[in-house]
């Protein structure tokens, strides 16, 4: 059986590195079950820590992407238990990691965690029938980690956020770069919901592909929606999302009468949401957020989402993503799945 090991990114972040090693293990072990390849492990080899996984077969095209796409992956190797071999990846999509990277900002999620939180979701997809990239809705977006993630795993993404600040400055940013990357793109700003101009929602739509002819028939989007995410089901289609993922707001603020506050107690955000998100997310569909467990229960959380018709995934390794931000953050992430 041919045995690969990964060599884990160490990233900008120390304190993420240090805590990752148990939540890259996560990651590896999902992509491991939809292949139905043994249980990866980890080992150490001169003082460096490497993920280990077995094949029944060499690894082909398609096993070498999904490799690459892995939060944690910096370096591929096989070995005979004596050498190591570099591997080669896959090839990428058409928008490039560094894309989350480049910007830096208070509140940003970490892009490693990002990108572990979507392949989460991915690996517990029930199967489409049909191999179209998959449209992912990140329902509180900020200034769009998770979208840029979406994209550069070839998927199509939309965001809900409800400050108009950040929905213009991820606008911005991302029309800078694909103007820089020189990809063909197309950009319109569409009214979503509201009747009269008062009411208006707008979204921000790109359209980008690698040629004039893609971008005609089967472009890659991105939608920027400036708007409360408890009215998802009014700016989207029902069913129309695969994947819905989000890192949620923080901060606990209780309202004060005639006070407007834009964070809310996640439960009650969650619980008041999650009846839209539940619509436009597909059946079979997976949900997944990150919050902050010290300040609410992983069942505080996950009654709402059961009561809206969502099954959260409790066992191993769903179970074993929780992990220190800082002294006041001990971040977790909720997977469940739309039943009908
Ligand atoms: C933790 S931040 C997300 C950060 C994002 N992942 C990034 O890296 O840029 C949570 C976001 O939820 C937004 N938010 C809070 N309540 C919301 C609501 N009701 N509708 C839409 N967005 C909301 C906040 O404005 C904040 O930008």
């Amino acid at each position: 059986m041919p045995r690969y090991l990964i060599l884990q990114d160490p990233g900008h972040n120390r304190v993420y590195f240090n805590a990752s090693l148990g939540m890259a293990t996560a990651e590896l072990s999902v992509l491991c079950q939809s292949r139905h390849w043994p249980a990866p492990t980890d080992c150490e080899l001169a003082g460096i820590r490497y993920l280990q996984f077995d094949t029944p077969e060499p690894l082909n095209a398609a096993d070498r992407l999904a490799i690459a796409q892995l939060s944690a992956s910096y370096a591929l190797f096989s070995t005979d238990g004596k050498q190591l071999t570099p591997e080669p990846f896959g090839n990428t999509h058409l928008i490039e990691d560094k894309i989350s990277s480049l910007q830096k900002y208070a509140g940003k999620t970490n892009e490693h965690f990002t990108r572990l939180m979507i392949n989460m979701a991915r690996y517990a997809l029930e199967p489409t029938v049909d191999d179209r990239p998959l449209r992912l809705l990140d329902p509180v977006a900020g200034r769009g980690t998770t979208l840029f993630e979406a994209l550069t795993l070839g998927m199509h993404a939309t965001g809900i956020e409800l400050e108009s600040r950040s929905v213009h400055e991820t606008q911005v940013f991302f029309k800078k770069f694909l103007e820089q990357e020189r990809i063909k793109h197309a950009h319109k700003r569409q009214r979503v919901a509201g009747k009269n101009k008062q009411e208006a929602v707008f979204a921000e739509q790109f359209s980008f592909a690698g040629d004039k002819k893609s971008l005609a028939q089967s472009p890659q989007t991105l939608s920027l929606i400036e708007g409360d995410t408890l009215r998802a089901a009014e700016f989207c289609k029902p069913n129309e999302f695969d994947l819905l993922v989000g890192d949620l707001p923080y901060g606990i603020a209780h309202g004060n009468k005639g006070q407007v506050h834009t964070s809310r107690n996640p439960v009650e955000l969650v619980a008041s949401a999650a009846p839209g998100w539940h619509r436009v997310t597909r059946t079979g569909g997976v949900l997944a957020l990150a919050w902050n467990a010290h300040l609410i229960s992983r069942q505080a959380l996950a009654e709402p989402l059961q009561a809206t018709g969502f099954r959260v995934l409790h066992h191993s390794p769903y179970d074993q993503l929780i992990h220190r931000v800082d002294n006041a953050i001990r971040r977790d992430l909720i997977v469940a799945v739309k039943q009908d």
